[in-house]
């Protein structure tokens, strides 16, 4: 089966159509930047433009970097913040056309590596961390998802966590690896004591360079390992959404009982427009 993600960031806006079966985009993706302002007009306009550049009519899965509930965005801290409130199922369902499933960014790419990657089998806690313009995190206990869990805004020595250890802050204030490996092990003891998980996922564009910064995390209990998808995983997540397969267990294909009710909610907005 397939379906079309869109992983909807701070800075760009790709997608690809996807066979959900395995997990596996089926043409190189297709990625413009993030409109300034990236007020939901802008977009949307940016979205229809991507999914029709594959002459895409169908199933489509968009994720968003803020708390999406029902479809609607309830926070925006790295676009605009005329989102919140926006009922983006409906904006987007006009823009491509067809049914659309709405989900929080890092549920997405937790989605996908539960399923295809460096979480698949794992049934303890899965924390998938998403380093890039912001911090997402997705929680998984189970293989169940709790979705919008936000751990990227933990308040640490007064600021929020994303703006110390995500890799815009390494960016932005030129910190080395070693400098910025601090930041991240600290804020992860934070969150270890906070959900005790088994297994941290770490992902966003900088697990493309894991080997220069995951070995240095020794703050921990848990295990960490790099994301395996990387940043086709929002998009992987996306179209899986979109086909009602992140609502099930995401380690176990076989028994696939159980509703996360994030993206159920979102596929119910889809349907419900
Ligand atoms: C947002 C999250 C998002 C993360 C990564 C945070 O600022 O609040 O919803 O998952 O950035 O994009």
């Amino acid at each position: 089966m397939q379906a079309f993600g869109i992983d909807i960031g701070g800075s760009g806006i790709k997608g690809a159509p996807v066979d959900v079966a395995t997990g596996k985009m089926l043409a190189d993706r297709n990625k413009i930047l993030t409109p300034r302002p990236s007020t939901p007009e802008a977009v949307a306009d940016v979205v229809r433009e991507v999914a029709r550049s594959f002459g895409w009519k169908g199933l489509t899965g968009i994720t968003f970097p803020g708390v999406v509930t029902g479809g609607t965005i309830r926070t925006a801290a790295n676009v605009d913040k005329s989102w919140i409130g926006t009922d983006a199922a409906r904006l987007f369902s006009k823009a491509v056309g067809g049914d659309v499933a709405v989900l929080n960014d890092a549920d997405a790419a937790g989605i996908a590596e539960m399923m295809f990657g460096a979480g698949k089998g794992e049934r303890g806690t899965v924390l998938m961390l998403t380093f890039g313009t912001g911090i997402g995190s997705a929680l998984f206990t189970g293989g169940l998802l709790v979705p919008n869990t936000e751990f990227g805004h933990l308040e640490i020595r007064g600021k929020d966590a994303e703006s110390r250890a995500s890799e815009r802050g390494k960016t932005e204030h030129g910190w080395g690896w070693k400098e910025w490996a601090q930041r991240v092990d600290e804020y992860l003891q934070r969150v270890e004591a906070l959900v005790s998980p088994d297994l941290i996922i770490a992902g966003g564009g900088i697990s493309k360079e894991s080997e220069k910064w995951v070995p240095l995390l020794t703050g921990v209990r848990a295990r960490i390992v790099p994301a395996t998808l990387q940043n086709d995983a929002g998009i992987v997540g996306a179209a899986m959404a979109a086909t009602g397969m992140g609502t099930t267990r995401t380690t176990d294909a076989g028994t696939e009982a159980s509703v996360t009710a994030a993206v159920a909610a979102a596929s119910a907005a889809a349907t419900a427009k």
